[in-house]
């Protein structure tokens, strides 16, 4: 596993799911993590996580919809932590919540990660961000047929939308900031057994339907897609920068 020791690492959504794991998998490499997450007390908790296996985290209460939020929260790490080396753009909402929300956490909230983070990295002399797109930044979704027959929602869309929109940030800030040594990457999921599924999974049929739309013939689990994160992140992908990577048990190689 890479090393991360002496870097300092920003993540948001570090509260549950892939977030959770991929701060605990950063701590195990030595990084200092600020744990942020909207759900203070669950990044509370996996920064305490981190502390009790012999780590360095904080943690803070941060909603990435906010600029100022956003903005103020990176420059409390470099001050707190003593700098700023990986931003990890990871939080994010189900489609449910309707066109605006969806767009404000899953977009925006990536935006202005990468809008601040990009911009104190490259003072800072480099670093690497990744943003946690999805299958659904390169392709659109089937529902299980169980809910197929289920009226359009307001919201329908606004996911792929926004996670497609991440795929394309994540392109153009990687040439933007190639040259002033930040390399910018996003990884995309295919269904991962996080809380985020748990009710699609819970529907009659829907954990097998969403097994079989991956060839592996069954769903990620969160350490899985932190171990992409963590190999972007690091010195091993130093050649590595603009991709979105599938991380779906071959979901888009069908
Ligand atoms: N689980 C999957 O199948 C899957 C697949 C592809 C992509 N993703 C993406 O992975 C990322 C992590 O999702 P997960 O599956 O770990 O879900 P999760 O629900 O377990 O974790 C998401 C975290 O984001 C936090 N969050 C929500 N809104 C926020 C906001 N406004 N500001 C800050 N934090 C906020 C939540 O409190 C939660 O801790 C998301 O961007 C999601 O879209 C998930």
């Amino acid at each position: 596993m890479a090393s991360f020791e002496d870097r300092v690492v920003f993540i948001t959504g570090a509260g549950s799911g892939i977030g959770r794991e991929s701060a605990y998998r950063f701590a195990a490499g030595g990084a200092s993590l600020m744990c942020t997450d909207v759900d203070g007390d669950a990044a509370e908790e996996t920064a305490a996580n981190i502390a009790e296996r012999g780590g360095t985290a904080s943690a803070m209460k941060l909603d990435v919809s906010i600029e100022d939020q956003v903005h103020a929260a990176l420059q409390k790490t470099a001050q707190e932590l003593g700098g700023l080396d990986v931003v990890v753009n990871n939080a994010g909402v189900g489609g449910g919540v309707g066109w605006e929300t969806t767009i404000d956490v899953n977009l925006s909230g990536v935006y202005w990660g990468l809008f601040h983070g990009a911009a104190m990295l490259a003072e800072r002399g480099g670093g690497a961000i990744v943003n946690t797109a999805s299958i659904a930044g390169l392709v659109g979704l089937v529902g299980p047929p169980a809910m197929q027959d289920e009226p359009i929602e307001r919201g329908a869309g606004a996911y792929t939308a926004a996670k497609h929109a991440v795929v394309g940030l994540t392109r153009q800030f990687s040439n933007t900031y190639a040259r002033r040594g930040v390399r910018v990457n996003a990884v995309c999921p295919g269904y991962i057994e996080t809380p985020m599924t748990a009710e699609v999974r819970g529907i009659e049929g829907g954990a097998d339907y969403l097994a079989s739309l991956h060839p592996i013939g069954r769903l990620g689990n969160p350490g899985e897609v932190a171990a992409a994160v963590t190999f972007l992140a690091s010195d091993e992908a130093s050649f590595i920068t603009g991709v979105a990577l599938p991380v779906d048990g071959g979901y888009t190689a069908r």
